[in-house]
């Protein structure tokens, strides 16, 4: 997802007329960016209205015997996988019956405690991205892919030492996910993602009875700053509906999120501009002189401008500025030694470890030979019909109903960053009762965080870029800890305050 090539859409986005969203792309980053590019664009007709849970479906008619299917699902072992005592499971689990429409999922019960710990489930974003790619397979997830693209490596900070960890592939076209009515492809779009996504979760939850009662959390970053928040309110909208608890959902996190374009969008680059990226002029010019509402035609200033941050930003990871890029795209032989937190080709490795045939028969998935091979983010997924330009009534509706709201931030992301996020909660407007403060883990500043009255916290994760598990694994685990627990990010230095593994 760090070619450089991604940031073309910071000049093309002025110049190309689309009408509906086109989101096809093979890297999570260029997969946000064709989509914000049709946002931003007058003639654009994607649905940008609040959004709403879809009314007129007949949930019991959605809900299905999955007798017998747990067991079915149980992955024995990963081939190249290192010895582990907790349990995986993959596979299928119909959406849409009519349509034949099924979505794979990975599940890693966690390492201790499974029968008391919560249930966490982690998307993705895109849209259009695989969470079993990004999230089980590079951020949070047990094991990471080796150079050799056939073996793998623990990961000693998975998040499955805090909780059940659920990976979804969604929506159909994702991954795994399918669907075989071809059509779906080109009908996709938030709604119709947190409907599927609702109806998939009641499922599994059948599927995995044991769970039903567990304290429910839902995770995310990028995008899922959309489909985290949507989900959760399908969840809320039916519980009020069936006036019982069907879902126990108690919070939720997202992460480097989009969650109100304007202030997205400003914050981009504002960010780049004071991380001596791009020149304050050109910032300055962006914010004044381009009218991304607009269809009329842009002015020289903005045209200048946004030809200014395509150059600078050309030849950078946007998703962690500071962060190598991946030089040479080829598999090794034998294991490459890791130096770096994690390595920037891990999407090679990944994508050639996914589409191993035996990879695929332990996993469960592709059961119906797909007629694509597997990618990170979607090729196949063609059109995204709508995606609102603010998810802020949702995170209110949620502290009103007293859901836990967190939302984290990678400091060294450029293309979600930290001021974008910082601009869209100030615009919440919710006053403050913990100032900003240091977290600590391990006696070193994990980040910042500030607790806003009513249950928001916001925190920032040091020196890290997009994928915060990826590149500060453990601040990211005990971020993830304090985030269950209910428990403030520690404000003090003591060196025990959290033990890890
Ligand atoms: C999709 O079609 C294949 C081939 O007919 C079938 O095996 C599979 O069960 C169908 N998927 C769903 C979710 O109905
Ligand atoms: C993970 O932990 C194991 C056991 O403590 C250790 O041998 C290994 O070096 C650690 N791996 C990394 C990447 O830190
Ligand atoms: C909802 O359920 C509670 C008991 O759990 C009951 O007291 C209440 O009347 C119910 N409300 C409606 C609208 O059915
Ligand atoms: C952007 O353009 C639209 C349509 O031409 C116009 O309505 C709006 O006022 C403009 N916004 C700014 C900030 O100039
Ligand atoms: C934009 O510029 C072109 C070429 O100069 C011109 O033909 C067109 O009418 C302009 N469009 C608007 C909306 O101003
Ligand atoms: C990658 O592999 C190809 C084919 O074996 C080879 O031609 C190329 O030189 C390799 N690239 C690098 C950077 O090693
Ligand atoms: C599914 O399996 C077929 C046949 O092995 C393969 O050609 C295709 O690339 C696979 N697709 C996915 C999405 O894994
Ligand atoms: C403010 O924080 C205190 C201490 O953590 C907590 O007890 C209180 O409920 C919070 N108040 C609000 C309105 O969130």
């Amino acid at each position: 997802m760090n070619k450089p090539s991604c940031s073309l859409f910071l000049l093309s986005f002025l110049i190309v007329t689309l009408f509906v969203a086109e989101i096809d792309g093979s890297k999570q980053s260029r997969a946000l960016d064709k989509l914000q590019k049709s946002k931003f664009n007058a003639n654009s007709q994607i649905d940008m209205n609040h959004f709403k849970a879809q009314k007129n479906i007949l949930l019991d008619a959605m809900i299905h015997s999955q007798d017998g299917m747990k067991e079915k699902d149980r992955i024995e072992k990963l081939p190249g996988q290192p010895n582990v005592k907790f349990s995986q499971y993959g596979g299928y689990v119909t959406v849409d019956k009519l349509a034949g429409r099924a979505f794979y999922y990975y599940f890693v019960e966690a390492a201790h405690s499974k029968e008391t710990l919560p249930l966490l489930l982690w998307l993705n974003g895109g849209p259009g991205c695989s969470s079993l790619a990004y999230g089980a397979m590079e951020e949070l997830g047990p094991f990471r892919v080796n150079s050799d693209g056939k073996t793998l490596h623990k990961n000693n900070y998975s998040w499955n030492y805090a909780a059940n960890v659920l990976f979804l592939e969604s929506p159909a076209g994702v991954g795994f996910s399918y669907s075989n009515k071809s059509s779906d492809y080109d009908n996709n779009g938030d709604r119709k993602t947190a409907t599927d996504n609702y109806v998939f979760l009641v499922n599994w939850l059948e599927r995995f009875p044991e769970y039903k009662n567990r304290d429910f959390y839902i995770t995310g970053e990028s995008y899922a700053g959309h489909y985290v928040p949507q989900l959760a309110h399908n969840i809320l909208y039916h519980n009020k509906k069936a006036n019982r608890t069907i879902v126990n959902l108690k919070g939720i996190m997202i992460g480097n999120a989009v969650i109100n374009d304007d202030t997205d969008n400003k914050g981009m680059y504002d960010y780049l501009a004071s991380h001596a990226i791009i020149s304050d002029q050109a910032a300055y010019n962006i914010n004044t002189f381009c009218n991304f509402s607009s269809n009329s035609n842009q002015t020289t200033e903005c045209n200048e401008a946004t030809t200014e941050v395509y150059k600078n930003t050309l030849f950078i990871d946007v998703y962690n500025i500071y962060a190598p890029v991946c030089t040479n795209h080829n598999l090794t032989t034998r294991p490459k030694r890791i130096s770096v937190a994690i390595d920037p080709c891990s999407d090679d490795y990944i994508q050639a470890y996914l589409n191993r045939v035996d990879v695929q028969e332990a996993l469960h998935a592709n059961v119906t030979k797909l007629k694509y091979d597997w990618e990170p983010c979607s090729n196949i997924i063609s059109k995204w019909g709508d995606s609102p330009s603010t998810i802020i009534p949702l995170l209110h509706e949620f502290l009103n109903n007293g859901l836990r709201v967190w939302i984290f931030s990678g400091d060294i992301d450029a293309r979600v960053p930290v001021t974008s996020t910082k601009y869209s909660i100030k615009k919440m407007n919710l006053p403050i009762n913990t100032t900003w403060y240091p977290w600590f883990i391990n006696g070193e500043v994990g980040g910042y965080a500030e607790v806003y009255k009513g249950g928001l916290t916001f925190a920032t994760v040091r020196e890290a870029g997009h994928q915060v598990p990826s590149y500060q694994p453990a601040r990211a685990l005990s971020l993830i800890k304090h985030f269950l627990n209910g428990t403030p990010l520690p404000n003090t230095q003591r060196l025990s305050d959290y033990n890890l593994l």
